[in-house]
């Protein structure tokens, strides 16, 4: 069990770095599965859900080198071997293998995902895409087992537009026997960077980052060698770390398009930003109340969704913040309160009532984006704010509590 202490109230200054996107590389990763050979994937940030990747695709026998932010991928005697339990349950993104594996073998079987707590996260749209493609689907005593001699091209449209679920669509039509069209496709940057590597590995897919993408399936895939874009949510958490602490902080290797729903909320609750390039600098200044609703993109984020409502917990006036996506994101708000927060749920929005201050506490992060939302409010509390269960930020965060110790904050880490 790890443990954050925090002593607030440091303004942040200096410029950050972002690392590869966690969102990114794990279905890259994935997609490597699609045929034997040796890949190298670049950007690959040091993070715990990246290395549950590595050991699942370890697992099913790729030999994987880590060289410093560069993975060595040889997936040559890669089987469809049965994976249980032990290593789908530490992450619901292991259900990315699942498209590659019947792409490239016809055959999967895999227990069923876990993930972050944040709600119940089905996997229907998944199953009945792989069975429009022709895959046979049997879910029994929590596995799910997938089969098809040859997948067909289909016409597909998704009930939500799904991540995971486009991705999958993605991976397995590319070995596909015809034509693949999804519609209501998820249209997030990461969906862009998939097909941007699977077409360098010989795929036949266009219209990623819209609504309707085109995926002409081909007989076989060779391996390729892949730069992993910039991770947008650590960025935007960053810049919420900088507007917290009314702080001015540059923020480098960044796709500014990629955070403009984040930056469009923090200009409305009174930041101001310089874009050069790659780089984001943000002035803050005094915040003020906005309403945020979690969308896919190119809405405001859910991953975003903890950070913001700590940000927004010191502005002047209500914000609301409506949580469309998961049902079960609000489990930071009892933490936050116990830092001062005036926070009060109505089914799923949130009515956040800014205070001038919020107070060191003794708080636990729930998961992944709730533990970075603790740190951003411990940042900006009087006192000593101590985040309990931090190894939760390590899933998606490389050395968080070292970035903002270099823009000054007083930030330290124990194993409890
Ligand atoms: C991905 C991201 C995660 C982010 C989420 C939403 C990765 C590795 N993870 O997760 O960080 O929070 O997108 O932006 O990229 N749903 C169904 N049935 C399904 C699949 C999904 O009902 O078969 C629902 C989910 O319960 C949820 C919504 O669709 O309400 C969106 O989920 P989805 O886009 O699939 O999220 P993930 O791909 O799991």
């Amino acid at each position: 069990m790890e443990r954050i202490i925090i002593k607030g109230g440091n303004r942040l200054k200096g410029t950050i770095e972002v690392s590869g996107a966690k969102n990114a590389v794990l279905p890259i990763l994935g997609a490597s599965l699609l045929c034997g050979g040796e890949s190298i994937i670049y950007n690959v940030p040091r993070l715990d859900d990246v290395e549950v990747m590595v050991e699942l695709l370890t697992y099913l026998g790729a030999r994987i080198h880590r060289e410093d932010h560069h993975l060595r991928i040889n997936t040559t005697n890669v089987e469809p071997r049965e994976i249980g339990e032990n290593l789908m349950r530490r992450m619901r993104a292991s259900n990315l293998v699942l498209g590659p594996l019947l792409g490239r073998f016809g055959a999967v079987v895999i227990s069923q995902p876990g993930g972050c707590n944040i709600g119940s996260r089905p996997m229907d749209l998944h199953l009945r895409s792989m069975k429009a493609l022709g895959a046979a689907i049997d879910e029994k005593s929590g596995y799910i087992r997938a089969r098809a001699a040859r997948l067909e091209g289909a016409d597909i449209h998704l009930d939500v537009p799904s991540v995971g679920a486009t991705e999958n669509i993605l991976m397995a039509a590319s070995m596909a026997r015809g034509f693949t069209i999804l519609r209501n496709a998820a249209r997030e940057p990461e969906i862009v960077d998939l097909q941007n590597y699977l077409n360098k590995m010989g795929a036949r897919i266009s219209g990623a980052g819209t609504d309707v993408i085109r995926i002409e399936g081909v007989q076989e895939l060779k391996p390729c060698n892949h730069r992993v874009i910039p991770d947008r949510v650590e960025a935007g958490t960053h810049l919420v770390a900088a507007a917290i602490t009314g702080g001015n902080v540059t923020v480098r290797n960044v796709i500014p398009e990629h955070v403009e729903p984040v930056l469009a909320k923090l200009r409305e609750a009174g930041a101001d930003f310089e874009v050069a390039g790659d780089a984001v600098r943000i002035n803050s200044g005094p915040l003020r109340a906005v309403d945020v609703k979690t969308q896919p993109y190119p809405g405001f984020p859910t991953d975003m969704q903890p950070q913001i409502m700590a940000l927004l917990s010191l502005g002047e006036g209500t914000s609301t913040i409506t949580e469309n996506i998961f049902e079960n994101r609000f489990k930071h708000v009892s933490e936050l309160r116990r830092l001062g927060a005036d926070i009060r749920i109505e089914g799923k929005t949130a009515i956040i009532r800014g205070r001038e201050s919020l107070s060191g506490a003794s708080v636990e992060a729930s998961d992944l984006r709730a533990g970075a939302a603790l740190v951003l409010a411990g940042l900006a509390a009087d006192n000593t704010t101590v985040v309990e269960q931090a190894q939760h930020i390590d899933r998606g965060y490389e050395r968080l509590e070292e970035k903002y110790r270099i823009l000054g904050a007083d930030i330290v880490r124990v194993r409890a």
